[in-house]
């Protein structure tokens, strides 16, 4: 077992309600260089979990730790400059009215410099296959469309580290292969990865280690 995880979980329990444990005693240790993949059945805590590692909920018990920093005692922003989050519906979280406007809109408020900025902005625009949109209002985009601006829109900010809750919602399959092409070139990039996902296709053919939950516990953990 390597040293030092990415993320880890010591004793980790989560409940929404009192005494409706969601996630129980979790203990696990991610590491940054291998594609992480969460598989579980609908309700058994997956999305919970990666909130719980992203610091977006507290744990009910036991510690969540980034790089061995815990989690509680780092601020959101902070949390995000390492990793980048996609939530399970991202397009709940667009407000721009263009595209364009969508990528750069947080980084503006940070007071980037704005030539860089551009520069990134094109850059992912191109990598995400997004140009022939760049003006169009991100709520009028396909499925596929909207998952590729909200990942590009999350690399903006440079993070080491994704957490993918079910990036392929609505992709066919034509989409699907285009989205895992993407993922492997942030990954030669040195992006590492842990993806939420209950589709069995997409997840096989970019993980490096599985772990199945049930019930709020790890039921399965293995590396290929
Ligand atoms: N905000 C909330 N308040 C109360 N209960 C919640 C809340 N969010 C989720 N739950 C419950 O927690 C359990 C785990 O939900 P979670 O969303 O983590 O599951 P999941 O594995 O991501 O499911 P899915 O595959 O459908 O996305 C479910 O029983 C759900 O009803
Ligand atoms: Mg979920």
């Amino acid at each position: 077992m390597k040293g030092l995880g990415f993320i880890e979980l010591r004793d980790l329990s989560f409940e929404y309600k009192k005494d409706r444990p969601i996630i129980n005693n979790l203990n696990l240790k991610i590491q940054k260089d291998e594609i992480t993949a969460i598989l579980g059945p609908n309700g058994s805590g997956k999305t919970t979990l990666g909130k719980l590692m992203m610091g977006i909920l507290k744990p009910t018990e036991g510690q969540a730790f980034i790089l061995n920093k815990d989690i509680s005692e780092m601020t959101l922003a902070q949390i995000g400059s390492k990793i980048g989050y996609l939530f399970q519906n991202p397009e709940k979280q667009f407000f721009a009215n263009r595209v364009e406007e969508e990528l750069g809109f947080v980084s503006r408020l940070k007071g980037y410099d704005e030539d860089y900025l551009e520069d990134r902005i094109e850059g992912l625009l191109r990598l995400f296959q997004l140009e022939h949109v760049r003006k169009s209002s991100p709520l009028l985009l396909s499925q596929g469309e909207k998952q590729r601006l909200a990942i590009a829109t999350i690399l903006i900010n440079e993070p080491k580290y994704l957490i993918l809750d079910e990036p392929t919602t609505g992709l066919d399959g034509e989409r699907k292969r285009l989205l895992v092409d993407l993922l492997k070139e942030l990954v030669d990039r040195g992006i590492g990865m842990t993806i939420i996902s209950h589709d069995h296709s997409f997840i096989k053919q970019l993980f490096q280690r599985v772990i199945r939950i049930y019930r709020g516990e790890v039921i399965y953990d293995q590396r290929i």
